[in-house]
């Protein structure tokens, strides 16, 4: 028989009326890892679930500034996997000290990665960290060194290069070269406003970043990625348009922008594009590639209505230039609908393969910090009305 993952089967089907004697291709793995989630949240309730599902880890502690997250986080743990044990730790530095635990992930908001980094690396321990790595590129750039420098896995929560759609994307356009030398790159985002959060900390720029940076660095990511190539150039319109203009927080009002268009120029000449609006009733996204023999069209959409249609679409046309085909990528449902399309199982599935030293390929710091890059040069645009020189921008800097 293969050698496989006995835990692979056991999403797919219940196995509860057998003993734990008749299992076999049911049997639980033993988990070889202990993660500990710092900011204990929305994602970091999306982190747990998907540990757990991954099998080949456990969640062993979580750690929140807040006492409501805490709880809340405590009381879905306890809910979702009952008879597991949960620590809670009281501090930052006891989290990070606890010799029980492998690695962190790493789910605070964004203003607040450096200097929970800053405490984390001193156990030497494995950190996963949200993206965006950070709001400012001083900060950025602190922590990509520190990445670098770093002997355990350190990986950026960019994973939505992990979606069914864009991995399917990258392997026609960067492996099978299905539409030849890629020319241009146009993404598009349209969805619902910013969610409520804990503080509303993504209502704010200085927070977040600001959208550009906050939400955007998923797609700049995977602009780059398409791209293969730094940018050197950005211009981009955009505007607090509708959303959050009446909003106030603690004495402020909120700054960030709900609509853009920003364009892009990289040093191979490739010339990128993306279209965002948050004020659109569905969460859709959307890239078109075009090559020299061809061109690649994938979206994925969610709109709330009770239509029965494939949420992913991918299509390549290559003219003369070879075959063309129609398809909508997807993973099993359990994985597909446990996060972010499954994006984030991906995420888990190879973080813990380099924490074995199978080394896959996920973003790196280098990526996370180009990412922030684009990003806030697309936000230094919108203000100033000017194209940004991405090589000025970070020599100013
Ligand atoms: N990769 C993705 O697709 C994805 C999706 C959502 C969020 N994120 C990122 O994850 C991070 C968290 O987002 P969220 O949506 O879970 O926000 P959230 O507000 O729901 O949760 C953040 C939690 O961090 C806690 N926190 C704040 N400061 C802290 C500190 N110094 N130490 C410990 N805990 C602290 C808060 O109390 C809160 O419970 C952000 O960086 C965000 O950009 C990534």
């Amino acid at each position: 028989m293969p050698e496989f993952r006995t835990n692979y089967y056991n999403p797919f089907f219940k196995s509860d009326h057998l003993t734990e004697k008749d299992k076999y291709i049911f049997a639980d793995d033993t988990p070889e890892y202990r993660f500990t989630i710092i900011g204990a949240g929305m994602i970091g309730q999306e982190h747990i679930r998907v540990t757990m599902l991954e099998g080949r880890a456990v969640i062993h502690g979580i750690y929140d500034s807040n006492a409501g997250s805490m709880e809340n986080t405590k009381e879905m743990f306890h809910r979702e996997f009952p008879g597991r044990n949960l620590v809670l730790y009281e501090t930052l530095d006891a989290a990070c000290m606890d010799p029980e635990v492998d690695g962190f992930i790493i789910c605070t908001p964004n203003y607040t990665h450096l200097e929970v980094v800053k405490e984390a690396v001193k156990s030497g321990k494995h950190i996963m960290l949200e993206k965006p790595m950070a709001t400012t590129l001083e900060d950025a750039l602190e922590l990509k060194q520190t990445a670098e420098d770093y002997q355990a896995v350190f990986q950026i929560g960019l994973q939505y290069r992990y979606k069914a759609i864009y991995r399917e994307a990258v392997h026609e356009v960067l492996e099978r070269r299905s539409i030849g030398d890629v020319k241009t790159i146009s993404i598009m985002e349209h969805r619902v406003p910013f969610l409520d959060k804990v503080d509303q900390w993504n209502k704010f720029s200085e927070y977040s970043g600001g959208t550009l940076v906050e939400k955007c660095c998923h797609y700049f990511d995977l602009m780059n990625l398409f791209a293969g190539s730094r940018p050197v150039q950005v211009y981009a319109v955009g505007d607090m348009d509708v959303n959050f203009r009446d909003f106030h927080y603690e004495g402020r009002d909120s700054d960030i922008i709900d609509d853009a268009f920003v364009t892009v120029k990289y040093e191979n000449g490739m010339k990128a594009h993306f279209n965002l609006c948050m004020f659109a009733p569905m969460f859709y996204e959307e890239i078109t590639l075009c090559g020299d023999q061809g061109r690649l069209k994938a979206y994925e959409n969610e709109d709330f209505l009770p239509l029965e249609r494939p949420s992913t679409h991918l299509e390549v046309l290559s003219g003369e230039s070879g075959t063309a085909r129609v398809g909508a990528p997807c993973y099993p449902s359990v994985i597909q609908e446990s996060g972010h399309n499954g994006a984030t199982y991906y995420e888990h599935k190879y973080f813990i393969d380099n924490i074995n030293g199978d080394t896959q390929s996920t973003a790196t710091a280098e990526e996370g910090f180009w990412s922030i890059v684009t990003g806030e040069a697309a936000e230094r645009s919108i203000k100033t009305g000017e194209v940004i020189q991405i090589k000025e921008m970070l020599d100013g800097n």
